[in-house]
Parts: C-alpha cells; sequence; structure tokens
C-alpha cells in the first residue's frame, strides 16, 4: 500500500519517531541494569548512543526538547520478554522512520539506523524463539500481550489533525508491517492475529 503524504506532516512525524526513539532509549537504559546474555550489552551501548544522537539531531531540527523522563520506565526483567519490548518499539521507531523519510529524504541515514537496530532485535528474538520449550511459549505468550496493547499505543501516536485524512490508511500500514514482523520471527501466530 503506497500512501503519500504531504511535508507539512514532518514536524508531527518527526515528534512521533522521537518517541518511540526515548521509549526505546528508555527501554535500553532500563534493560542495561537486567541480567542480558553476553554481547548484547555492548550492542545496547552502542545503540544507545546512536539513539541519544538521534534525538539530538531531531531537537535541533524541530527545536523541541523530546520527552524526558526523570524515572526509567519498567522493562520485564527476563530476557525473553524484555527482547520482545525492545524488538517490538524499534519496529514501531521503524515504521514513522520509513513514512519521514518519504517526506524528508534528506533523513535517510536514520532510518539506516533504525533498520540495523531492528534487525538486531529481531536476531535475538529468533535466537529466543528457536530454543523452544517453556522459553519460547514465555516468549511468544509476551509477544501476544504487547501485540494486544499495540493498537491503543498506535492510536495515541496518531493523534493530531495533521493525520485527520491519512489516519486509516497509517493505522493499518504500521499495524499490519508489525505483525508481519512478528509473524516472520514466530512470535505470531496468522490465526491469532
Ligand atoms: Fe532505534
Amino acid at each position: 500500500m503506497k500512501l503519500m503524504l504531504p511535508a507539512s506532516c514532518e514536524p508531527a512525524l518527526l515528534e512521533r519517531f522521537l518517541k518511540a526513539e526515548a521509549m526505546a532509549l528508555w527501554s535500553v537504559r532500563a534493560a542495561q541494569a537486567k541480567n542480558v546474555p553476553k554481547g548484547v550489552l555492548e550492542f545496547l551501548l552502542r545503540h544507545e548512543e546512536e539513539e541519544a544522537q538521534h534525538l539530538k539531531e531531531f531537537e535541533a531540527r524541530l527545536g523541541v526538547i523530546s520527552h524526558q523522563r526523570e524515572k526509567l520506565p519498567r522493562v520485564p526483567s527476563q530476557w525473553y520478554a524484555l527482547v520482545i519490548h525492545l524488538f517490538g518499539y524499534e519496529a514501531l521507531g521503524l515504521e514513522f522512520a520509513k513514512l519521514l523519510v518519504q517526506v524528508q529524504p534528506e533523513l535517510i541515514s536514520i532510518l539506516e539506523d533504525e533498520k540495523v537496530h531492528v534487525g538486531f532485535f529481531e536476531h535475538e528474538v529468533r535466537k529466543v524463539v528457536e530454543q523452544g520449550g517453556t522459553t519460547a511459549e514465555a516468549a511468544r505468550q509476551s509477544a501476544g500481550a504487547w501485540w494486544r496493547r499495540l493498537p491503543p499505543t498506535v492510536e495515541r501516536y496518531l493523534e493530531g489533525s495533521e493525520f485527520d485524512p491519512y489516519r486509516d490508511q497509517l493505522r493499518k500500514i504500521i499495524l499490519t508491517s508489525i505483525e508481519e514482523r512478528f509473524m516472520n520471527v514466530g512470535l505470531l501466530d496468522p490465526v491469532m492475529s
């Protein structure tokens, strides 16, 4: 499905992208305090630097300070659930990055970074799913719960009059794309959707 958004949507898309990035950044910060597998921590630290850089770029571009939080959000303590949470928010950020690049092609490097972030967590999710047994089942249950909370989250991200003419299409594009991603890694069954 191809949707041509007007350039007037750029600030709103930037703002929503910032919001998803901030969510991923807080989760990454909170995740560092948790027990994460070897190798993942190193990626998380690098990832945090990139996310912070994106936030700075956008704040300068928009002339606003992004969402600030004094306290880190609560994130799941088990890796099989935490990785779903990180994968999910990165996937949501990527959807807004894709829309953003449609209206502002200069931001292509941000899209490339986001693809790497999503790819990394996708790989980690696959490792968990491939373990099979109770861990894989628990990961699938977490993914099911995350997926059921996604529509109201997307609804909040699509608030604002700029999106009025496009909301139905945007909602469909975002939810379909994330659902496909979750199904491709074996987190969701087609019948569950
Ligand atoms: Fe990211």
